[in-house]
């Protein structure tokens, strides 16, 4: 049936429109003029203080620029060694390789330092907060009063995730390993902000940054509230980056829940210690997965997918899952035994860095910590602590680790510290994601603007068959 339009015509007076006023907690801080601290001029990035010569096969040798660096090893630039001799390098893993300069972090591995900045890992834990020191990678330097608080309120107001996302975790099946399901759901994220993202445009560069570093503890949390079946937790604008994460992961509707500031106080302290560590496996695959131009949403959720593995961040999950397995202390002599077998693939979980040859600077931090929380907790005769505690000196007193300069590393103490706080070990590497994407992003972001940026494209050294002619089908063996 055919609906007919009628007017009604009324006397009335039109209402007026009413001011829409929206009830935010505190005004917004006004955005700084000046955010990003100067970055280094284009001419004077490269300090060359000298040149290495090459001869390949008795072939006059070629010359290549060293490059200073402000600290650690100087770099010899072979840019242009395959132009000049037609040879590539070789080096797999990355042993000898700088892929990139960068002025975020600086780690000397011989020494056990770590440095945010220019800024020691051990002081940023002490003094400092995550969202200053996710600041702090990001633009450059540590945040004056205005800074701060914009940016506190700024990630604050970003926090919150569409609410289509819900029906993505629910699609995972409930025992899906959580970092499965956070390398779907923040590489998700792309496909919500894939047209308004134009990654050339600076502003927009800052936007999925801070989108970046604010949605991941709501991410991270969504993951443990549906691998337990508890509703998710909205997050609440008022409370601090860390006290907020423990509220999306612990809290219910059914009750108020208060967050312990010796617990909110050492999460800090774990995520400054995983905020960023230079050149490292996940943030190389952010680098190179970026370099294409591809959505930083999807780059993120590419590093989620190395961090996985047990050799990087996957370690923490794995000392928990060792510690359990060596079950008491006097079945340490058992599990040494094993390492130094060369037929057995035994290795300690939570021990050896590739850069580290000295005391883990982060497992300093976290070793204090973790008596801290376990004390709060009245767990301080936690068996696996004793175990760890027992390891450790062995190990630090063992010929075998002595001349490895093998050191335990972050994870040795960031799971038992997670463990204790009731965080299943399934999510540990989750909680290592939500602080290392500050420095994904601040990486991201310091590759981009990088104006001879190129896309990462290495080389092989070529080991399969020799040309051969097509065999049909009937001919093959
Ligand atoms: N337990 C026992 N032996 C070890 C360990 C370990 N955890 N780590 C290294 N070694 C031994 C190796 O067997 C090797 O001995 P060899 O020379 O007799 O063959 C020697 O030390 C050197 O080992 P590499 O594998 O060459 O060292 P690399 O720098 O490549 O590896 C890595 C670093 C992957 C971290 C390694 O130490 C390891 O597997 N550790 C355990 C996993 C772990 O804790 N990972 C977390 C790292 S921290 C992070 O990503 C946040």
């Amino acid at each position: 049936m055919a609906k007919a339009a009628v007017k009604i015509k009324s006397k009335a007076k039109p209402a007026k429109k009413k001011k829409i006023v929206r009830a935010r907690a505190g005004a917004a801080p006004q955005r700084p003029a000046k955010l990003q601290a100067a970055r280094k001029e284009q001419v004077n990035r490269f300090k060359q203080t000298g040149t290495a010569q090459l001869s390949v096969d008795g072939a006059k040798p070629v010359e290549f620029p060293i490059y200073k660096a402000v600290e650690g090893a100087s770099v010899i630039d072979i840019s242009k060694l395959y132009a000049t001799t037609g040879h590539f390098t070789f080096d797999p893993g990355f042993l000898s390789t700088a892929s990139c300069d960068s002025e975020i972090t600086y780690i000397d591995g011989d020494k056990g330092i770590l440095r945010y900045r220019g800024y020691d890992i051990a002081d940023l834990a002490a003094k400092s907060n995550f969202l200053e020191t996710a600041y702090l990678l990001n633009y450059g330097d540590l945040p004056n009063k205005q800074q701060k608080s914009w940016f506190e309120y700024t990630i604050n107001r970003h926090t919150m995730v569409h609410e289509q996302l819900q029906f993505l975790y629910r699609g995972f099946p409930r025992r899906a390993h959580p970092m499965a399901i956070m390398v779907g759901a923040v590489a998700s994220l792309s496909a919500f902000y894939h047209d308004s993202l134009d990654i050339h445009d600076p502003a927009e560069r800052e936007l999925a940054m801070l989108r970046i570093i604010a949605k991941m503890p709501t991410l991270g949390a969504m993951c443990y509230k549906y691998s337990v079946g508890q509703p998710f937790m909205y997050p609440q604008n008022d409370l601090g980056f860390c006290e907020n994460f423990l509220h999306m992961m612990f809290a219910t509707p059914c009750e108020q829940y208060k967050v312990n500031p010796v617990i909110a106080d050492a999460m800090e302290k774990i995520f400054i210690l995983h905020a960023d560590h230079e050149q490292n496996a996940s943030t190389s695959t952010v680098r190179l997965s970026g370099s294409s131009g591809a959505n930083p949403f999807a780059c993120i959720g590419a590093g989620i997918a190395s961090l996985w593995g047990p050799a990087h961040g996957g370690a923490n999950e794995a000392v928990i899952q060792q510690l359990m397995e060596i079950g008491d202390v006097k079945n340490i002599p058992h599990f040494i035994k094993r390492v130094k077998d060369k037929n057995d693939n035994f290795r300690l979980m939570g021990f050896g860095h590739r850069v580290y040859k000295n005391y883990d600077p982060r497992a300093a931090v976290l070793r204090k910590a973790c008596y801290d929380v376990l004390k709060e907790l009245g767990q301080e005769d936690e068996p696996l602590l004793k175990i760890a505690m027992e390891l450790e000196k062995i190990a630090l007193n063992d010929d075998y680790f002595i001349q490895r300069k093998l050191y335990p590393n972050v994870d040795f103490y960031s799971g038992i510290i997670c463990r204790a706080l009731g965080i299943p070990t399934s999510l540990f590497t989750v909680l290592f994601a939500v602080a290392r994407a500050a420095g994904w992003v601040a990486q991201w972001k310091e590759m981009i603007e990088d104006p001879t940026m190129k896309i990462g494209r290495p080389r092989q050294l070529f080991i399969g068959a020799a040309p051969r002619k097509f065999i049909t089908l009937d001919k093959r063996k």
